[in-house]
């Protein structure tokens, strides 16, 4: 059966600006290229699993504003369900200006949210949970409290099965910045990233899945990418699998590199392969996104099958 992966969290408007060397304060300068992006977390996110052949959804609010017929477009291009998006009137549109240094591949993000509320747990229950859906991925914005009430939803979902019924497979990715909060007891997977582990003072990613793996619940995993230091992962009662990076012959775009991995890694985890070969998997495709710009030629880089890696 086809069953879909959801990715609740924040759909925004990137405008990306190529630069040749990265912009001198109070400069005027011509910019090598310039686009519009579709661009957040779990929009990116549903973007690479539907590359990767699953069918894809995005959960979360839009504002009704002048972007919303390029973000729907841009959507519907990829084949990314968006039938829960929650359209809000009267509000604008996140955006992100995002700078690459083209020397490097560095990327400087100006994010500002104007006023476009955060999805609530009430518009999520909106629709009901069904066999369609095999995981949901949540990225953990400031509305902690709120996830955690969908956490349940889902969990209270689960609890209502069949024991041969399908559940529904949870992860959450941490935003940086952002305390310790009870979202990480729940779900099935936890990813946490570098910048996140860093802001809880914990020096690498070996220490960041020790640290994190002591709050999640018995049967669940925390995930970590680590840059150019690849990715590790770890379950409670076992020692810890890693994973490489796959370096692209040139790093030209890494934007959206964690949320490749993310992707990535859930997409294998998803057909059941183990921890060890799906972050590895993971890496493999984050390095392939590395080295092009934007995801569209993801396709055509990567091979598709996990055991390959
Ligand atoms: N320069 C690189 N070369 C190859 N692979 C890379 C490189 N940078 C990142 N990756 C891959 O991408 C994964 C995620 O990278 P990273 O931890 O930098 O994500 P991030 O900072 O969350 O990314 P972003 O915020 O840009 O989406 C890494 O585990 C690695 O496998
Ligand atoms: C890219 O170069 C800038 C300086 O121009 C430096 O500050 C930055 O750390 C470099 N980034 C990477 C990813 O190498
Ligand atoms: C849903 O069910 C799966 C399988 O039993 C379980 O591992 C998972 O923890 C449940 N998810 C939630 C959020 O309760
Ligand atoms: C979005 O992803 C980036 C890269 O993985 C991460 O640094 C950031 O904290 C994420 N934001 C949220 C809200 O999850
Ligand atoms: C989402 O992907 C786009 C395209 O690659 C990128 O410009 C943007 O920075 C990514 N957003 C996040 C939050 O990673």
């Amino acid at each position: 059966m086809d069953q879909s992966i959801i990715n609740v969290g924040l759909c925004c408007l990137d405008i990306i600006s190529i630069c040749n060397t990265y912009p001198l304060e109070d400069s005027d300068q011509r910019v090598i290229d310039q686009r519009w992006h579709r661009g957040g977390n779990a929009s990116n996110t549903s973007t690479v699993l539907s590359l990767l052949g699953h069918k894809s959804a995005f959960v979360g609010t839009v504002a009704r504003s002048h972007e919303l017929s390029f973000l729907e477009k841009d959507f519907k291009k990829y084949d990314i369900n968006i039938d829960r998006a929650i359209v809000k009137a009267d509000c604008s549109a996140p955006t992100s200006i995002c700078i690459i240094n083209q020397q490097n591949g560095s990327r400087t993000i100006l994010h500002h949210n104007k006023d476009l509320p955060e999805l609530s747990c009430e518009e999520f229950k909106q629709f009901p949970l069904d066999s369609g859906i095999k995981w949901i991925h949540f990225e953990g914005r400031p509305n902690t409290d709120q996830i955690v009430g969908m956490l349940q939803h889902v969990e209270t979902y689960n609890k209502s099965l069949g024991v041969n019924q399908p559940r529904i497979v949870t992860s959450v990715e941490f935003e940086k910045k952002r305390e310790f909060s009870p979202i990480e007891t729940f779900p099935d997977y936890l990813f946490i990233s570098k910048e996140h582990a860093q802001f809880h003072g914990l020096k690498s990613k070996e220490q960041a899945v020790e640290f994190f793996v002591s709050k999640i619940k018995p049967s669940a995993s925390v995930i970590c990418a680590w840059s150019e230091d690849g990715a590790i992962a770890i379950t409670k009662d076992s020692s810890p699998v890693t994973s490489a990076i796959f370096p692209p012959p040139k790093v030209i775009d890494t934007l959206g590199a964690g949320d490749t991995f993310n992707a990535a890694t859930i997409s294998a985890l998803s057909k059941g392969h183990s921890l060890k070969d799906s972050i590895t998997y993971g890496c493999k495709i984050a390095g392939a996104k590395c080295g092009i710009e934007g995801f569209d030629k993801l396709s055509d880089v990567v091979s598709f099958n996990v055991d390959t890696s």
